[in-house]
């Protein structure tokens, strides 16, 4: 059976997910701060532990929600879930939502699946009801009933930094959706619980693809993943021997669900916006346009059947003859509509938020990306499984990363000076190809590195990048190995039970 068809393994030990070393000994630490935590907190032991960790994407950047496939691996920081349900007699029937970083104060909830998620009074417990929402919402779609719900405690240690790019959200939410499902001893093909989380993330307001919380979910120990989507999928891609991603953060933090309607949802909307017109420029009627075309990917076919006419198989050839690179104002793109971008959007509030963020639309430029993007990510899967000797293959990699950077920046501007600086500085500094990772305007650069250099590029960025910053008080030289680091693909989503 493919892995990712399995249900999320259950572990009674450590060393499965986080092997030996001074690796287990910190996960050790951690599983028993967090059980003492918990009793402290809430007089009761845990019940059990979900895990689910972070992920840098390697290649492929905003083209999961258009339907493409993407490139990530699991890193190892990660967010782990201790939970205990009540009994049925128990009261009050609440959600307590705890956390070992005194930072977060314990968020307190009803114990009601249908409550709305106040988006306006933004809490880092919103993350935890995405789970608990998705949860009772997949089971009722299965015709499963379990009842009154009950009160649940829970208690979480995640140390995926926040705001750096490499998706904490969703370890966040992937780990509380598999512990809820745990307690309830209930557990489903990983791939259906990648889409799950996937799904109940959205109650947070960002419109995000997938990618983030199918790696979490589905990641394998040594392997990137190809991951594709409707349905999802993974697809193990094992790594060049003589490579290492190095990640480091801009110190610029990218809070994806507080900027979302000028940034992340704003560029979901011009792509849904120029697909339509596409669509509609490569003869479909407006009103079927609007109705149809979702995401670029569903008029690639049309873009490809026009460049076949020019001999060629490019999507971006449509996206040059047909879309005008000044960005568009609402009145030009409703004159091809012939609709109103609200009606157009009216279905979706977080569109709508967009749509009066919004001066213009570039949808030359995201169009572009998009399809150009969707390209690299295969030539960098097919490179990796060429017969090009490895120094070949590495430079080849790294040439596509700095494409897809290039993309980001110039095309999809998802990128910030601090960001750039530091590509920069990575690239100077031997990086065969350094780029953004994860929504970008903040968090991390990945580059990739040849294994041999990997402790003086370091030292390296630390000194041309970090060093300033530490001066300031930005950040303190005893956590910039938070900061700055080696990863390797490590493994997704467990559950505990000892
Ligand atoms: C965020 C989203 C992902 C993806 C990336 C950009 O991480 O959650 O779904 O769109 O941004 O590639």
């Amino acid at each position: 059976m493919a892995h990712d068809e399995l249900p999320i393994p259950i572990f009674s030990s450590f060393e499965p997910v986080y092997g030996e070393g001074s690796q287990l000994d910190e996960a050790q630490i951690r599983f028993d701060r967090l059980k003492s935590k918990f009793v402290e907190v809430f007089g009761h032991q845990p019940d059990l532990f979900a895990r689910s960790p972070g992920r840098v994407n390697l290649i492929g950047e905003h083209i999961d929600y258009e339907g493409y496939s993407v490139l990530p691996m699991a890193i190892r920081q990660d967010t782990i879930v201790a939970i205990r349900k009540h009994d049925a007699g128990e009261s009050p029937k609440h959600l307590r939502i705890a956390n070992v970083n005194e930072k977060y104060t314990m968020c307190t909830y009803e114990a009601d699946p249908s409550q709305e998620i106040d988006l306006k009074n933004h809490k880092w417990g919103h993350y935890f009801i995405c789970g608990y929402k998705g949860f009772y919402e997949f089971l009722k779609s299965k015709g499963f009933d379990i009842g009154e719900p009950v009160g649940l405690d829970v208690m979480i240690d995640g140390t995926v930094p926040t705001g750096s790019g490499l998706s904490s959200s969703a370890a966040f939410v992937c780990s509380s959706t598999i512990a809820i499902m745990a307690v309830f001893e209930k557990n489903f093909p990983k791939k259906e619980i990648a889409q799950v989380a996937c799904d109940c993330e959205q109650h947070i307001g960002t419109q995000s693809g997938g990618m983030d919380q199918a790696i979490s979910v589905m990641a394998k120990s040594g392997f990137a993943e190809l991951i594709d989507f409707n349905p999802i999928r993974a697809t193990d891609v094992k790594l060049p021997p003589g490579g290492s991603f190095v990640i480091a953060h801009s110190l610029a933090e990218s809070q994806k669900a507080v900027t979302a309607a000028t940034n992340y949802n704003n560029r979901v909307v011009e792509c849904r916006l120029s697909a339509i017109v596409l669509g509609i420029k490569l003869g479909m009627k407006p009103k079927d346009a609007i109705s149809k075309v979702k995401t670029l990917s569903d008029v690639e076919g049309l873009c490809v059947s026009f460049a076949n006419s020019r001999d060629s198989s490019d999507p971006v050839l449509a996206v040059k003859e047909f879309l005008n690179e000044e960005p568009y104002k609402a009145e030009d793109i409703e004159k091809i509509t012939e609709e109103s971008l609200t009606s157009i959007l009216g279905n979706s509030p977080t569109s709508l938020a967009v749509l009066r963020a919004a001066k213009h639309f570039k949808l030359f430029q995201r169009a572009s990306h998009v399809y150009s993007e969707a390209k690299r990510v295969h030539a960098f899967k097919d490179t990796v499984q060429s017969k090009l000797s490895d120094e070949d293959m590495l430079k080849k990699l790294g040439d596509l990363m700095n494409d897809s950077h290039y993309s980001c920046s110039v095309l999809y501007e998802c990128s910030c000076p601090e960001l750039e600086e530091l590509v920069k500085i990575c690239r100077d500094k031997g990086a065969l190809g350094a780029r953004l990772t994860g929504a970008g305007w903040g968090g991390c650069a990945v580059a990739l590195v040849k294994e041999s250099i990997v402790p003086q590029f370091i030292l390296n960025l630390k000194e041309s990048f970090y060093h300033s910053r530490i001066d300031k008080g930005v950040i303190d030289n005893n956590d910039l190995g938070l900061y700055v680091f080696a990863s390797k693909p490590s493994s997704g989503a467990a559950i505990f039970k000892f």
